[in-house]
């Protein structure tokens, strides 16, 4: 018996993949390389010491995807497949809902024609679109300010009803606050195509000197500083948090939204602080316009996860920014580094 992982070379699929081999988990993981490099995969093996199957293929793929449901012995799906993009998204919606909810429904119908009927979703804090308050709990009114958000939205919806219309399947939707940090041995991390759009990539990015200095956009939120606060969780807990999910749905049935965050606000001058504190690295910035469509605050109430799932945040942001810039300092060019040093 084996846990399907859609995604799995991706950034906080590949972590789970380690957590999950880790713990003894037979897995076989799924991925087109969209937005990955099959050196993570080498690299799950490596921190791990286990083998793992493998599929390259895409999840629209019905015929390829069908085949390794024939092939295994498949009790779960943990399902991180899908484009993450919010600007990209808004340029090329068709390729977002086709990747990810096409692929998602292709997924689903196969699962329930091989009577798979487990599932881990990524979802995400966006379908809180622009919280009115914060803490954020689950039964808060939710929303899409973009095409990417609302492919989270409406698979979420899909999975649903797909709950409605047969109750024997188990789902958690899972609600990524913002995932920051690495595996602790450095081999595994973040690693943006071209220039990244999200906080921490930049600030390490900045530090290792691939970019000059961080854009902070905007300081008149009202905040302590100015500056937008937001949930940073590190992907390890994140990671923890999708076995304990697992546990839950191979032992229930159900559909159940759970946020996956610390509960704590963190300012961008508090993280570029935390960061140069934790790696002694100093990330020059400017403040430039506030970004359009962002909240001022955004941070979890994750009580529901702990009380059902058994599973809390541990690391805090020292452990986020020192991990994060081991991973960065070490791998300057992401996964390419060796094919970058044999050039050089
Ligand atoms: P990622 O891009 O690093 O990983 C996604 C993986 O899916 C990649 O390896 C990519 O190659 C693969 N993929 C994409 N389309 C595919 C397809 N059609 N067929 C097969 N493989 C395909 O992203 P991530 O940060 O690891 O995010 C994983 C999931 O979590 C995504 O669904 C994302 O929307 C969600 N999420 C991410 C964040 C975040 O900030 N990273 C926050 C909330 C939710
Ligand atoms: C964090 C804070 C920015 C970059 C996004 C998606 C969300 C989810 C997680 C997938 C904000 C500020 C950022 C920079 C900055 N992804 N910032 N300079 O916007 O909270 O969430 O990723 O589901 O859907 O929207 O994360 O890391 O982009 O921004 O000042 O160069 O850092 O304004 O306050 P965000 P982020």
């Amino acid at each position: 018996m084996a846990i399907l992982v859609t995604g799995g070379a991706g950034y906080i699929g590949s972590h789970t993949c380690v957590e999950l081999l880790n713990e003894g988990q037979e897995i076989i993981v799924v991925d087109n390389f969209s937005n990955s490099k099959p050196e993570a995969l080498k690299r799950i093996s490596e921190i791990t010491g286990r083998q793992f199957k493998f599929y390259e293929l895409d999840l629209l793929n019905e015929v390829q995807l069908e085949k390794v449901f024939m092939e295994n012995e498949i009790d779960a799906a943990i399902h991180f497949a899908g484009l993450k993009s919010v600007g990209e998204s808004v340029t090329i919606p068709l390729r977002y809902y086709q990747t990810n909810i096409t692929s998602t429904v292709i997924l689903c119908e196969i699962m329930k024609k091989y009577e798979v009927r487990n599932l881990v979703f990524s979802s995400s804090a966006t379908v809180y679109g622009m919280p009115e308050r914060c803490p954020i709990s689950e039964e808060f009114p939710l929303s899409a300010l973009n095409p990417y958000g609302r492919t989270k939205l409406m698979i979420e919806e899909i999975l649903q009803d797909l709950h409605k219309s047969d109750s024997g399947w188990s789902i958690s939707l899972l609600r990524y606050f913002n995932p920051v940090g690495a595996h602790k041995s450095g081999l595994i991390g973040e690693d943006p195509n071209g220039i990244p759009n999200n906080l921490m990539p930049y600030i390490s990015q900045v530090g290792v000197g691939k970019l000059e200095y961080l854009n902070v956009f905007g300081n008149e939120y009202p905040t302590l500083d100015g500056t937008g606060i937001r949930d940073y969780i590190h992907v390890v807990d994140l990671a923890m948090g999708h076995l304990k999910a697992l546990k839950k749905i191979l032992t229930s049935t159900g559909i159940e939204a759970y946020n996956l965050g610390t509960g704590n606000g963190y300012s961008v001058l508090e993280m570029v602080d935390a960061f140069e504190k934790a790696t002694g690295v100093p990330i020059p910035y400017k403040i430039v316009e506030a970004r359009a469509g962002d909240a001022a605050i955004c941070y979890a109430d994750p009580t529901k996860a702990k009380k059902e799932l058994g599973w809390e945040a541990k690391f805090g942001v020292e452990e986020m920014c020192a991990d994060s810039w081991k991973w960065q300092s070490l791998n300057p060019y992401g996964y390419e580094i060796k094919k970058k040093f044999i050039q050089v």
